[in-house]
Protein backbone atom coordinates (compact mmCIF):
# COMPACT_ATOMS: atom_id res chain seq x y z
CA UNK A 1 0.00 0.00 0.00
CA UNK A 2 1.27 3.48 -1.13
CA UNK A 3 0.26 6.67 0.94
CA UNK A 4 1.94 10.09 0.74
CA UNK A 5 4.60 10.08 3.06
CA UNK A 6 5.54 6.64 1.13
CA UNK A 7 5.36 7.93 -1.96
CA UNK A 8 7.61 11.05 -1.34
CA UNK A 9 10.53 9.02 0.54
CA UNK A 10 10.67 7.14 -2.50
CA UNK A 11 11.25 9.67 -4.87
CA UNK A 12 13.28 12.58 -2.57
CA UNK A 13 16.65 13.23 -3.63
CA UNK A 14 18.84 15.91 -2.09
CA UNK A 15 20.29 18.97 -4.15
CA UNK A 16 23.94 20.05 -3.94
CA UNK A 17 24.72 22.84 -1.99
CA UNK A 18 26.15 25.03 -4.74
CA UNK A 19 23.24 23.66 -7.22
CA UNK A 20 20.32 25.66 -4.82
CA UNK A 21 19.33 29.25 -5.40
CA UNK A 22 20.16 31.16 -2.16
CA UNK A 23 16.62 31.84 -0.59
CA UNK A 24 15.49 31.32 2.64
CA UNK A 25 12.10 28.65 3.70
CA UNK A 26 9.52 30.79 5.07
CA UNK A 27 9.76 31.05 9.08
CA UNK A 28 6.64 28.49 9.68
CA UNK A 29 8.86 26.32 7.05
CA UNK A 30 11.40 26.45 9.06
CA UNK A 31 9.53 25.96 12.81
CA UNK A 32 8.12 22.86 11.23
CA UNK A 33 11.42 21.95 9.66
CA UNK A 34 13.08 22.16 13.44
CA UNK A 35 10.13 20.46 15.13
CA UNK A 36 10.19 17.40 12.78
CA UNK A 37 14.51 17.85 13.44
CA UNK A 38 13.67 17.39 16.93
CA UNK A 39 10.75 14.61 16.82
CA UNK A 40 13.09 11.62 16.35
CA UNK A 41 14.50 8.95 18.24
CA UNK A 42 16.02 9.10 21.58
CA UNK A 43 16.88 6.86 23.44
CA UNK A 44 15.82 7.47 27.42
CA UNK A 45 15.33 11.33 26.22
CA UNK A 46 18.80 12.16 26.20
CA UNK A 47 19.01 15.14 23.51
CA UNK A 48 22.58 14.84 22.76
CA UNK A 49 22.15 18.00 20.28
CA UNK A 50 21.88 21.37 19.63
CA UNK A 51 20.72 23.30 16.70
CA UNK A 52 22.57 26.42 15.20
CA UNK A 53 21.00 28.18 12.85
CA UNK A 54 22.99 30.21 9.92
CA UNK A 55 20.92 32.98 7.70
CA UNK A 56 20.65 35.85 6.22
CA UNK A 57 24.04 38.28 7.04
CA UNK A 58 25.17 35.40 9.58
CA UNK A 59 26.10 33.43 6.90
CA UNK A 60 28.37 35.64 4.96
CA UNK A 61 29.73 36.57 8.91
CA UNK A 62 30.30 32.65 9.67
CA UNK A 63 31.81 32.32 5.94
CA UNK A 64 34.28 35.63 7.14
CA UNK A 65 34.79 35.33 10.86
CA UNK A 66 35.00 31.56 10.81
CA UNK A 67 35.36 29.28 7.98
CA UNK A 68 38.02 31.33 6.24
CA UNK A 69 40.35 31.90 9.07
CA UNK A 70 40.06 28.16 10.00
CA UNK A 71 40.61 27.51 5.88
CA UNK A 72 44.05 29.32 6.02
CA UNK A 73 44.93 28.22 9.20
CA UNK A 74 44.60 24.50 8.79
CA UNK A 75 46.39 24.76 5.56
CA UNK A 76 49.57 26.47 7.36
CA UNK A 77 49.53 24.22 10.21
CA UNK A 78 49.34 21.49 7.16
CA UNK A 79 52.70 23.59 5.27
CA UNK A 80 50.62 23.92 2.43
CA UNK A 81 50.98 26.57 -0.13
CA UNK A 82 49.02 29.63 0.39
CA UNK A 83 45.41 28.83 -0.76
CA UNK A 84 44.58 29.32 -4.42
CA UNK A 85 41.80 32.49 -5.30
CA UNK A 86 39.63 29.52 -6.53
CA UNK A 87 40.16 28.19 -2.53
CA UNK A 88 39.70 31.82 -1.28
CA UNK A 89 36.68 31.55 -2.57
CA UNK A 90 34.93 28.50 -1.99
CA UNK A 91 36.28 28.98 1.49
CA UNK A 92 34.70 32.51 1.90
CA UNK A 93 31.36 31.40 0.43
CA UNK A 94 30.54 28.40 1.88
CA UNK A 95 28.00 29.07 3.76
CA UNK A 96 26.01 31.10 1.24
CA UNK A 97 25.25 28.81 -1.32
CA UNK A 98 22.26 27.90 0.13
CA UNK A 99 19.45 30.58 1.70
CA UNK A 100 20.24 28.94 5.07
CA UNK A 101 22.12 26.32 7.48
CA UNK A 102 21.22 23.90 10.16
CA UNK A 103 24.55 22.87 12.10
CA UNK A 104 23.52 20.10 14.25
CA UNK A 105 25.99 19.81 16.96
CA UNK A 106 26.22 16.53 18.78
CA UNK A 107 26.13 17.18 22.23
CA UNK A 108 26.72 13.68 23.97
CA UNK A 109 26.71 13.04 27.42
CA UNK A 110 29.28 11.32 29.07
CA UNK A 111 29.43 8.64 30.94
CA UNK A 112 25.78 8.33 30.66
CA UNK A 113 24.15 4.23 30.79
CA UNK A 114 22.84 4.92 27.48
CA UNK A 115 26.48 4.29 25.00
CA UNK A 116 27.28 7.04 22.91
CA UNK A 117 27.05 5.22 19.84
CA UNK A 118 23.29 5.29 20.45
CA UNK A 119 23.64 9.35 21.07
CA UNK A 120 25.69 9.22 17.94
CA UNK A 121 22.55 7.61 16.19
CA UNK A 122 20.19 10.36 17.55
CA UNK A 123 22.25 12.99 16.40
CA UNK A 124 22.08 11.40 12.86
CA UNK A 125 18.19 10.93 13.08
CA UNK A 126 18.12 14.59 13.89
CA UNK A 127 19.87 15.14 10.41
CA UNK A 128 18.04 12.71 8.00
CA UNK A 129 14.39 14.45 9.95
CA UNK A 130 15.27 18.07 8.98
CA UNK A 131 16.69 16.86 5.49
CA UNK A 132 13.47 14.66 4.92
CA UNK A 133 11.37 17.60 6.60
CA UNK A 134 12.65 20.34 4.21
CA UNK A 135 12.47 18.11 0.81
CA UNK A 136 9.36 16.98 1.66
CA UNK A 137 8.36 20.94 1.34
CA UNK A 138 10.04 20.92 -2.16
CA UNK A 139 12.94 22.61 -0.87
CA UNK A 140 16.33 21.89 -2.08
CA UNK A 141 18.50 20.48 0.90
CA UNK A 142 21.59 18.92 1.46
CA UNK A 143 23.34 16.94 4.87
CA UNK A 144 27.28 17.59 3.98
CA UNK A 145 29.83 17.67 6.88
CA UNK A 146 32.73 18.80 4.03
CA UNK A 147 36.35 19.10 6.11
CA UNK A 148 34.04 22.13 8.60
CA UNK A 149 32.83 19.56 10.93
CA UNK A 150 35.89 18.18 11.80
CA UNK A 151 37.22 21.97 12.29
CA UNK A 152 38.08 22.57 16.15
CA UNK A 153 37.48 26.36 15.47
CA UNK A 154 34.24 25.95 13.89
CA UNK A 155 32.79 23.70 16.78
CA UNK A 156 33.90 26.51 19.09
CA UNK A 157 31.91 28.88 17.06
CA UNK A 158 29.24 27.15 16.90
CA UNK A 159 28.97 27.02 21.02
CA UNK A 160 30.29 23.26 21.17
CA UNK A 161 32.97 21.79 22.84
CA UNK A 162 35.73 20.55 20.45
CA UNK A 163 37.13 17.94 22.47
CA UNK A 164 33.46 16.40 23.48
CA UNK A 165 31.00 17.47 21.03
CA UNK A 166 30.86 16.31 17.10
CA UNK A 167 29.15 18.16 14.11
CA UNK A 168 27.20 15.57 12.65
CA UNK A 169 26.02 17.64 9.86
CA UNK A 170 25.16 21.26 8.15
CA UNK A 171 21.68 21.08 6.87
CA UNK A 172 21.93 23.40 3.88
CA UNK A 173 18.34 24.54 2.19
CA UNK A 174 17.53 26.53 -1.13
CA UNK A 175 14.79 26.45 -3.72
CA UNK A 176 15.40 24.35 -6.70
CA UNK A 177 17.04 25.42 -9.63
CA UNK A 178 15.56 22.44 -11.42
CA UNK A 179 14.37 19.06 -10.02
CA UNK A 180 17.37 17.03 -9.41
CA UNK A 181 18.26 13.57 -11.11
CA UNK A 182 18.19 10.40 -9.89
CA UNK A 183 21.61 8.63 -8.66
CA UNK A 184 21.92 5.24 -8.09
CA UNK A 185 20.41 3.31 -5.26
CA UNK A 186 21.37 0.15 -3.46
CA UNK A 187 19.65 -2.91 -4.93
CA UNK A 188 17.10 -4.28 -2.06
CA UNK A 189 18.28 -7.96 -2.98
CA UNK A 190 22.05 -7.07 -2.11
CA UNK A 191 21.56 -5.18 1.04
CA UNK A 192 18.67 -7.73 2.82
CA UNK A 193 18.50 -11.12 4.04
CA UNK A 194 15.66 -12.84 6.18
CA UNK A 195 17.42 -14.88 9.04
CA UNK A 196 16.25 -18.47 9.52
CA UNK A 197 14.14 -18.45 6.42
CA UNK A 198 14.88 -20.56 2.88
CA UNK A 199 13.98 -18.48 -0.16
C1 LIG B 1 26.99 12.25 7.41
C2 LIG B 1 26.95 12.65 5.96
C3 LIG B 1 27.86 13.58 5.50
C4 LIG B 1 27.86 13.96 4.16
N1 LIG B 1 28.76 14.89 3.76
C5 LIG B 1 28.80 15.26 2.46
C6 LIG B 1 29.74 16.22 2.03
O1 LIG B 1 30.53 16.74 2.82
N2 LIG B 1 29.73 16.56 0.73
C7 LIG B 1 28.85 15.97 -0.18
O2 LIG B 1 28.88 16.29 -1.36
N3 LIG B 1 27.94 15.06 0.22
C8 LIG B 1 27.89 14.69 1.51
N4 LIG B 1 26.97 13.77 1.93
C9 LIG B 1 26.08 13.13 0.92
C10 LIG B 1 24.87 13.95 0.54
O3 LIG B 1 24.26 14.64 1.57
C11 LIG B 1 23.75 13.07 -0.03
O4 LIG B 1 23.67 11.90 0.67
C12 LIG B 1 23.96 12.73 -1.46
O5 LIG B 1 24.11 13.92 -2.16
C13 LIG B 1 22.76 11.93 -2.02
O6 LIG B 1 21.61 12.29 -1.41
P1 LIG B 1 20.12 11.69 -1.56
O7 LIG B 1 20.20 10.23 -1.45
O8 LIG B 1 19.41 12.32 -0.42
O9 LIG B 1 19.59 12.14 -2.88
C14 LIG B 1 26.93 13.38 3.26
C15 LIG B 1 25.99 12.46 3.74
C16 LIG B 1 26.00 12.10 5.07
C17 LIG B 1 24.97 11.09 5.55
Amino acid sequence: MQNDVISFLLKRRSVVAKKMLPQEPTASDLENIIACGLRVPDHSNVQPWRLVIVQGEARAQFDQQIILPAAIAANKADKKDELSEMQLELESNRMQRSGLVIAVLHTPVVPHKIPLWEQQLSAGAVCTNLLIAAQSLDYAAQWITEWLAYDASVISALGGDPDRDKVAGFIHIGQKKQQPDERKRPVAGDKISFWGLQH
